[in-house]
């Protein structure tokens, strides 16, 4: 019988960028995020013999998806074994289908682990708990931790794979409009993006300093269900990321000369007294927050300059009935 997941991406308001350990996927500091209610990835995993297999919106995957997934896998059939499971031995046919832009800094990679990480724990008959589900999505890709958690999300970085793990948050009530200007796969992925910024930019210990402060700075914000200083923290940081990534050598650089006429835009828009902020992942698409009653005039006024969504807060990784 299959086990199938839907989880959804998310956006960080404070943003992960760097890791302490790269096996274990330990974040240099912690982040939060707004789980989105649209391009969910659903993904059905299936016990088999033989290889494991992984398909991607209906076309097997190319040699290295497939060879991240076998590495997943590996990680729950070694709980299955700690569990003393018989299924620690089984191989899977894993077949997902991604809703939105993959690999363009929409967060595929956040909504595919959470789905890969529910669906693969439950095919293998292990019963695990959010926060653990949230570790073991983690060790796919770091911002799926997120993704296992319903509308708000805290990363707590941790020192190890017991204290790294996402739980919820109450935020301000907002929405999100995405504004997609390339819907092309990133030429430097989120992976290798982190080690050069690591291993080149001088501006990195300030980055990891600031994110610290940055995180206490938001949940106390949040704590105020203050959504201007939400929104500000939000767009700082933003730029702050895109600064310590762009001080690469030799220079990555993310954001499209379009990206910048969107922030431009969101300045415009409070100038106007339409109080909305940006910010924006490792590719060239920008993520607009607001009010949710004013996400109608921001979708307008940022038409022009790529596809269009709007989002509400949504719901972290879940089981869905077998067919
Ligand atoms: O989880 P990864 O390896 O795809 O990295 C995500 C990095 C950012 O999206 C740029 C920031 C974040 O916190 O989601």
């Amino acid at each position: 019988m299959a086990s199938i997941a839907r989880a959804h991406p998310n956006i960080a308001l404070v943003k992960y960028w760097g890791k302490a350990d790269d096996d274990l996927i330990i974040p240099v500091a912690g982040s939060m995020s707004m789980t989105l209610d649209k391009f969910a990835t659903t993904t059905t995993v299936e016990l088999t013999t033989g290889l494991d297999s992984f398909e991607l919106n209906g076309t097997l995957a190319d040699a290295k998806a497939t060879q991240r997934t076998t590495v997943f896998l590996d990680l729950v059939r070694r709980l299955a074994a700690d569990a003393g499971l018989e299924t620690a031995t089984a191989s899977a046919n894993v077949t997902s289908v991604n809703e939105g832009p993959t690999a363009a800094g929409m967060a595929s990679s956040a909504s595919g682990f959470a789905a890969l990480a529910v669906a693969a724990a439950d095919a293998y008959g292990l019963k695990l708990s959010t926060k653990d589900l949230s570790r073991l999505a983690r060790r796919g890709s770091g911002s799926a931790s997120r993704s296992l958690i319903d509308r708000f999300a805290v990363w707590h970085a941790g020192t190890s794979d017991e204290t790294s793990f996402a739980e919820a948050i109450d935020a301000p009530e907002m929405a999100m409009v995405s504004v997609t200007v390339d819907a092309k796969a990133k030429k430097v992925s989120s992976r290798e993006g982190m080690v050069a910024t690591r291993d080149t930019s001088p501006y990195y210990q300030a980055w990891i300093d600031v994110t610290h402060k940055t995180l206490d700075e938001m949940i106390a914000a949040c704590a105020d269900d203050d959504f201007a200083r939400v929104g500000q923290i939000t767009e700082t940081h933003a730029h702050r990321m895109h600064a310590v990534i762009q001080a690469t050598e030799p220079p990555i650089r993310y954001l499209a000369p379009v990206s910048w006429q969107v922030f431009d835009e969101v300045a415009a828009m409070r100038d106007d007294g339409l109080e909305a902020y940006a910010t924006a992942d490792a590719g060239p698409n920008v993520v607009i927050i607001c009010r949710p009653d004013d996400a109608t005039a921001v979708a307008k006024r940022v038409a022009g300059f790529g596809a269009i969504e709007t989002f509400a807060p949504g719901p972290g990784a879940h089981l869905l009935d077998a067919a």
